[in-house]
């Protein structure tokens, strides 16, 4: 497998409009009385568009990583309301859409995504096994860490899509990511008598020294695997964006 660049982002720090936070900061963060941590991984596509329409502004630069070309196949795996998918596509490649969530989906056909599917990035060998070698590059911005059950089968699967020498250009939360916002879930749930954090802990956050060994134990060479500080203001605080 041929070049990889895999991306994690870090948490944050003071800024001067919106509230951002990184782990050394100072953070409280309030939950509702019977808050219990648990969310399904359900999606709204004009909340996101409200509260994290930011994610995909920044995850343009890694378009850039991509180098999309005319006439490939690239397929954008967690591709959201497909705002970045537009971009993608504009390149002139040929991209096919894939997101867990069936408003996501809906979204990314109205905005004009025509090849756009309702899959769960573990299940794409089973569902879409006709899609195996198929594929120049795949592409995922802020997606994988929500891919938590099983991040090798995850990266197992990508690795199947790829055609011989194709790549994988991705961006997600690493480790420490919103280190502080996770600290204050584990907080409020203890005092609510959860102590089983890491079972309702909603992500994965792997340092890159983690996720190289993945991905490498998973026949990929790993070009570049960094983590990324990124100070990242909430436009809507912490109770926008967590919903
Ligand atoms: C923060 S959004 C990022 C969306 C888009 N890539 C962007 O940059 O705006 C994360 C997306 O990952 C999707 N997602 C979460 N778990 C998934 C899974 N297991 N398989 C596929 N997509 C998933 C969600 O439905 C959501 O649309």
């Amino acid at each position: 497998m041929k070049p990889l660049l895999t991306r994690e982002r870090f948490p944050n720090s003071r800024h001067s409009k919106s509230k951002v936070y990184r782990s050394a900061s100072l953070c409280i963060v309030l939950m509702p009385s019977d808050f219990t941590g648990e969310r399904s991984n359900e999606w709204s596509s004009s909340q996101y568009q409200t509260h994290a329409g930011f994610v995909p502004r920044l995850g343009a630069p890694l378009l850039k990583d991509l180098s999309p070309q005319k006439g490939e196949r690239i397929l954008d795996l967690g591709c959201g309301d497909g705002v970045l998918t537009l971009q993608l596509q504009s390149s002139g490649a040929s991209v096919t859409a894939v997101d867990a969530s069936e408003p996501m989906i809906h979204a990314a056909r109205d905005n004009g995504i025509t090849d756009a599917h309702v899959i769960d990035g573990h299940r794409l060998d089973e569902k879409m096994p006709e899609w195996e070698g198929a594929f120049d590059a795949v592409f995922s911005n802020a997606a994988l860490h929500w891919m938590k059950s099983d991040p090798a089968k995850v990266v197992r699967n990508v690795r199947g899509l790829l055609k011989k020498g194709g790549r994988f250009v991705a961006e997600f939360g690493g480790h420490a990511n919103i280190q502080c916002i996770v600290d204050a879930l584990k907080e409020a749930l203890a005092a609510r008598g959860h102590s089983d954090f890491d079972s309702r802990h909603p992500w994965f956050f792997p340092t890159a020294e983690e996720y190289t060994a993945l991905l490498e134990a998973n026949g990929f060479e790993v070009r570049s695997c960094v983590l990324i500080d990124r100070p990242t203001p909430l436009p809507t605080d912490v109770a926008g964006w967590y919903g």
